[in-house]
């Protein structure tokens, strides 16, 4: 077992203007489950790469426990890879596909058919070990791709979107699954994916990349909670956070026609900037409804007072049982804009309904307009 740092590993590729993986730092701990996540062609497989050997480094260093290994061949690394593809050899059954690196290494036959069979209990593949990988599912010859990695005892397991080829369902399951051994076993584990849900349900810790920069490094808790920048919040969750530039007024920002309040330091922040927008983030279960049914064109209620909120049209409502997601538009300094609120399964409106909706103060995150970053807390 070990650690994993990435202390300003970067990656140029040849003839590229700008690095692939640019200047990361991050440190893993000893028997830590990380995640790398972001969109298509950001970087992850690279780092990935770049700590398996597979992939020069161009600067900085990475290092596995005290060993320096920037520059060691893939085989003296003491990692272990599972690839998109699971990459088994087809003439080979499950348990010679599982024990092949360690014949190579030159272990003796009854300690690898010993590994061989633990790992295959573990993976629930005792009784597929004498079959060739295409007489299997999707989803067991994924885990023979597992138990070939186990069977080695790395120090570090690496794994690159290895749940892709499976379906939805399978999916699921097996995310759980890989999460669970890799706890019971506890290697430390650098594990790539684009998804999300994946990342924020598999791992001890969550690093987002984009465009080959590290954009944060949190517990997918806080990375929820407390996302650092715009990209991030409109990347972690699903649906996605509402993002909306609103006018700075006194004490908070104006949100159709209510006042939320919003950290004094925020707003102190944006005005350093010289900025008179804030971009306001709140997720689609921290609306409360505070009207059904009104109208949307309405200024005023009758008592001459103006309604609260912001005036929802309501154009589809997906409804998942528990919950339902409200898809509709608002109209925010004069232009149409999309939002999301999250309502109870049991109380969703109708189609071309209006709803009034007020972010939950509290609830409420703020990104400076100009750079991006969070602000205030
Ligand atoms: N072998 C390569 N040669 C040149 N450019 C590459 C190579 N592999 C990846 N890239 C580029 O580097 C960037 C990061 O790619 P990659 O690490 O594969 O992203 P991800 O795995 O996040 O989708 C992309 O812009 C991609 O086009
Ligand atoms: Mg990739």
């Amino acid at each position: 077992m070990a650690t994993v740092t990435y202390d300003k590993a970067t990656r140029i590729y040849p003839g590229a203007d700008k690095p692939a993986v640019d200047q990361l730092d991050i440190a893993i701990e000893d028997g830590e489950f990380l995640v790398l996540v972001g969109p298509s062609g950001c970087g992850k497989s690279t780092s990935l790469r770049m700590l398996a050997g597979l992939e020069d480094v161009d600067g900085g260093a990475i290092r596995i426990g005290d060993r320096d290994v920037t520059h060691l061949p893939p085989k003296d690394r003491d990692i272990a890879m599972v690839f998109q593809n699971y990459a088994l050899y087809p003439h080979m059954t499950v348990a010679e596909n599982m024990g092949f690196a360690l014949k190579i290494a030159g272990v003796p036959k009854s300690e690898i058919r010993q590994k061989v069979e633990d790992a295959a209990r573990i993976l629930d593949l005792t009784e597929y070990l004498g079959r060739k990988p295409k007489a299997l599912s999707g989803g067991q010859r994924q885990r023979v791709a597992m138990g070939r990695a186990i069977v080695r005892e790395p120090q570090v397991f690496l794994m690159d979107e290895p749940l892709s080829n499976l379906d939805a369902k399978l999916r699921v399951q097996t995310r759980t699954q890989i999460a669970g051994l890799q706890r019971r076993l506890g290697i430390t584990t650098v594990y790539v994916t684009h998804d999300q849900v994946e990342a924020m349900t598999m791992g001890d810790r969550v690093a987002v990349l984009k465009d080959g920069l590290l954009q944060q490094i949190d517990s997918p808790r806080n990375m929820y909670d407390r996302p650092a920048n715009l990209f991030v919040a409109g990347f972690i969750g699903s649906p996605a956070m509402n993002l909306i530039e609103v006018p700075i007024t006194d004490g908070g920002v104006k949100f159709g026609n209510s006042v939320v309040p919003v950290a004094r330091e925020a707003l102190t922040a944006a005005a350093d900037k010289g900025d008179r927008t804030v971009t306001v983030g709140v997720r689609p279960e921290h609306f409360d409804v505070v009207e059904r049914g009104g109208d949307a064109l309405r200024k005023d209620s009758g008592d001459g007072a103006a309604p609260a909120g912001l005036a929802v049209t309501v154009n589809v409502v997906e409804e998942l049982g528990a919950d339902g997601y409200v898809y509709g538009t608002v109209e925010v300094g004069g232009e149409q804009r999309d939002l999301v609120v999250r309502v109870p399964g049991r109380q969703v409106p109708d189609k071309g309904s209006v709803l009034r909706v007020v972010p939950r103060a509290g609830e409420l995150h703020v990104f400076s307009t100009s750079s991006g970053e969070r602000i205030g807390d």
